[in-house]
């Protein structure tokens, strides 16, 4: 099974395998090796980038924007507006803080980061769309809502717009297999994976290095192709080293077996029933 390209409901599509950029452009690196990072990846193929206004404190996105000047219209770039400025103001403000920082005019996806529960999703609905028909951004979506907070969304004028739900996706958190990610399927709605390499800890898994080593691959990409494996959902690690985010692209043609899925499952079990959400 060769993973293939994923379909947002505006008709947008996208390679499964993007990039996350939540803890880069904040000195961990030298600036142009993280920038090179993700030229690399966008060369690759890994051209949907994540971020967010809370990563580094709007260091992040200014990361991204120098990374990806002069490229503009080869990503499709992804932020997200916190909680604490979700209301019908305050989203406008934010995305337009956003995009200063980044050094574009446009965003191709806006989520809303979290439910905090004291968000009205309502008025989130309505500046979401208020800004798509501004031109501001293409799509909308949201990020860590569980079926019931779906349920909620859906039931909202224009809720039904929703182009993604990014969560917490990997072998170690296979828990939205059971009850969300089925939700978000039959509605044809993408799944946005994040912390798809478990934070890097599944790169030292036995079971995936075997398999990596039928593949002669990097481990990284079987658990990354695997994430991907549905067509329903994109997996987005972060990589701030070139090395490893051209591993990391190698998941876009690596082809997983039925064999190396049934070993998947007997080492990281699937769910068997219902739990809350796991969020970072
Ligand atoms: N919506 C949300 O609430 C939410 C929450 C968490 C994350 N996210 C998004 O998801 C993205 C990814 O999640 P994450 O950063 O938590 O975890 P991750 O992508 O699972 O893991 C990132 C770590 O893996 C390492 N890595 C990546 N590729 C590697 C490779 N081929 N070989 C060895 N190490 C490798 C990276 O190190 P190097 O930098 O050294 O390559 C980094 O330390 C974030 O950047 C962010 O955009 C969203």
């Amino acid at each position: 099974m060769e993973t293939g390209n994923v379909r947002f409901p505006n008709g947008k599509v996208v390679p499964p395998i993007g990039q996350g950029s939540w803890h880069l452009g904040q000195g961990r690196r030298p600036a142009d090796v993280e920038a090179a990072a993700m030229r690399t990846g966008i060369d690759l193929g890994l051209t949907l980038i994540d971020t967010a206004e809370m990563y580094g404190e709007g260091r992040s996105e200014r990361h991204v924007g120098h990374a990806i000047a002069g490229r503009r219209e080869e990503v499709f770039l992804v932020s997200k507006v916190l909680p604490s400025n979700a209301t019908r103001h305050g989203i406008p403000k934010a995305c337009d803080a956003s995009l200063t920082r980044l050094g574009v005019d446009r965003l191709d996806l806006y989520l809303l980061h979290w439910p905090d529960g004291r968000t009205d999703l309502a008025e989130v609905v309505d500046a979401f769309e208020a800004l798509r028909g501004a031109g501001k951004i293409r799509a909308w979506g949201v990020s860590n809502f569980d079926v019931d907070d779906m349920e909620a969304l859906f039931a909202l004028p224009d809720g039904r717009n929703c182009a993604t739900n990014q969560v917490l996706y990997n072998l170690g958190s296979r828990g939205i297999e059971f009850a969300l990610l089925p939700w978000c399927a039959a509605r044809g709605v993408p799944v946005m994976a994040y912390t798809p390499l478990g934070g890097s800890r599944l790169l030292r898994d036995a079971t995936l290095a075997r398999i990596a080593a039928q593949h002669g691959c990097p481990v990284s990409a079987v658990a990354l192709a695997w994430a991907a494996r549905s067509g329903g959902v994109i997996a987005i690690p972060e990589a701030g080293n070139p090395a490893h985010v051209a591993e990391n692209a190698r998941a876009l043609t690596l082809e997983l077996t039925a064999d190396d899925l049934l070993s998947i499952d007997a080492a990281f079990p699937p769910p068997h029933r219902k739990a809350p959400l796991d969020i970072i």
